[in-house]
């Protein structure tokens, strides 16, 4: 008898456990109005198993899940929201979120995860959000993302990715930004981004692309707007972008030292062109969009000379906005482009520029230093020096030694076209900033030790 109650005892604790425990786990705060449940930096190594199977939002930030285990949100198939953010997962085994049908946001960021498996995201039919920002993934296996139909945001950014194979993105039916920034890109293959018909943003900034992906790109016929900026490209050739919907591309913080006039021949809608901070002297009116409102030159070396004129005359008869400054000659310096006359855009005979040379350095005697203004308080005789933008340019100024006395600030230094045969160790003292040394042209057969020291 007694035994028997022991037992009936038991059998209704067993039967009403689960139940009980089921309304919210210990470590977890729950509000059954929401049906949301967050077990939030609590060092958990699996999902807590009594969470309420109707729960729509689960938050398991900040724990140690390690492995997610083929299933492993199986008791909790109405999820809509799930955010795994910082939870040490290395793994995601196939089929991990098999039964999550109805999931419309995964946040897996801040994890160290290295590789998306074939059926990693199998399952998640209603996906909408995928956030798999700031992990160690290098590898995409082909039908990594085969599942995902609904798809309209997809963050990859911050993570070692070097290659994007062929069919990489395959499934993303509806997909609308593709986030690539801030992986070491450095090529693509020709079809990496077939069948994303749907997609209007692409953002590829931060790589390590040194020629802009043309063929990758022609893909593309619906993207509207187009990120490769902080790439170290130098050169964009003819035709290297087409993409008849493009409307805004930024191509800012790269390394382009040129632009073919034809660059952008086949991108007919462009509207919004950031070419700032490149390293460009001058640029050509550029044929092919034909409905461009600015172009964003701001802190490139742009030398506002006669070379300048066509592009001022164009501009102004497109209605094209000039964004950024005339670096030199030292007269025009500072002088916004949007305002600067294209009358005033000359290219002086050599006889000219003696005089004015002249003058400038009787001028420089006569006055204090203090009356000179702001621009080229320093900087080294036949060299021009724009503080704002860093760059120094003594380009073929005929100096037989490396010049001296450079502002500290200055990035870009463009030393082309002169005669040093040598370089002695230290030429470059009180240059710690400089990223970008031009010594092309100097006729140079012996380089010292030490010579760029510092
Ligand atoms: C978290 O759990 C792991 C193993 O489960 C343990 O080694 C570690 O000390 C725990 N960390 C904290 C902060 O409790
Ligand atoms: C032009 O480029 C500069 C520097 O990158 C940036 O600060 C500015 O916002 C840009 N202007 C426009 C209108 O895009």
């Amino acid at each position: 008898m007694r035994f028997l109650a022991a037992a009936i005892v038991l059998l209704v604790l067993a039967q009403s456990l689960p139940a009980e425990a089921g309304k919210c786990p210990k470590v977890c705060s729950c509000d059954g109005a929401k049906l949301t449940v967050a077990c939030v930096g609590k060092n958990l190594t699996m999902v807590p198993p009594t969470i309420e199977e109707i729960t729509l939002k689960l938050d398991l930030k900040n724990n140690n899940l390690q492995v997610l285990l083929r299933g492993a949100f199986v008791l909790t198939p109405y999820l809509t929201h799930l955010n795994l953010q910082r939870c040490n997962i290395i793994r995601v085994k196939e089929g991990a979120f098999r039964t999550l049908g109805r999931l419309v946001s995964l946040n897996l960021a801040f994890n160290q995860i290295d590789i998306l498996y074939q059926e990693s995201f199998d399952g998640l039919s209603s996906l909408k959000e995928l956030h798999l920002d700031h992990n160690r993934i290098e590898e995409i296996q082909p039908g990594a993302f085969t599942q995902l139909g609904f798809l309209n945001l997809l963050a990859l950014t911050h993570n070692q990715l070097v290659y994007i194979p062929n069919m990489a993105f395959q499934g993303l039916l509806n997909i609308k930004w593709l986030r690539l920034s801030h992986n070491s890109l450095n090529n693509l293959a020709p079809e990496a981004f077939a069948g994303l018909f749907t997609l209007s943003r692409l953002s590829l900034d931060n790589n390590e692309l040194q020629f802009f992906p043309t063929q990758t790109m022609t893909r593309l016929g619906e993207v509207k707007r187009l990120d490769m900026s902080h790439n170290p490209m130098t050169y964009l050739g003819e035709e290297s972008v087409s993409m008849a919907k493009l409307t805004h591309l930024y191509l800012n913080h790269m390394s382009l030292q040129d632009l073919s006039d034809q660059a952008l021949s086949h991108v007919p809608l462009l509207s919004h062109l950031d070419l700032s901070h490149n390293q460009l002297r001058n640029l050509e009116p550029l044929s092919g969009p034909k409905k461009l409102g600015s172009l964003n030159l701001t802190g490139n070396p742009i030398y506002c000379n006669c070379y300048m004129r066509p592009l001022k005359q164009w501009a102004r008869a497109g209605g094209v906005k000039l964004l950024g400054a005339c670096a030199g000659p030292p007269h025009l310096s500072d002088e916004p482009l949007q305002t600067v006359a294209p009358l005033n855009l000359r290219c002086r005979s050599r006889a000219e520029r003696l005089t004015d040379e002249f003058e400038e350095e009787s001028d420089s005697t006569s006055s204090p230093p203090t009356a000179k203004p702001k621009q080229n308080s320093k900087c080294p005789a036949n060299c021009d020096c724009d503080i704002e933008s860093q760059h120094a340019t003594c380009e073929g100024q005929g100096h037989t030694k490396v010049p001296r006395g450079f502002p500290a600030k200055t990035q870009l230094l463009d030393l082309r076209s002169n005669h040093f045969h040598y370089l002695p160790a230290n030429s470059f003292p009180g240059s710690s900033q400089v990223v970008s040394l031009h010594l092309d042209l100097c006729k140079i057969h012996e380089i010292e030790s030490g010579a760029f020291r510092g």
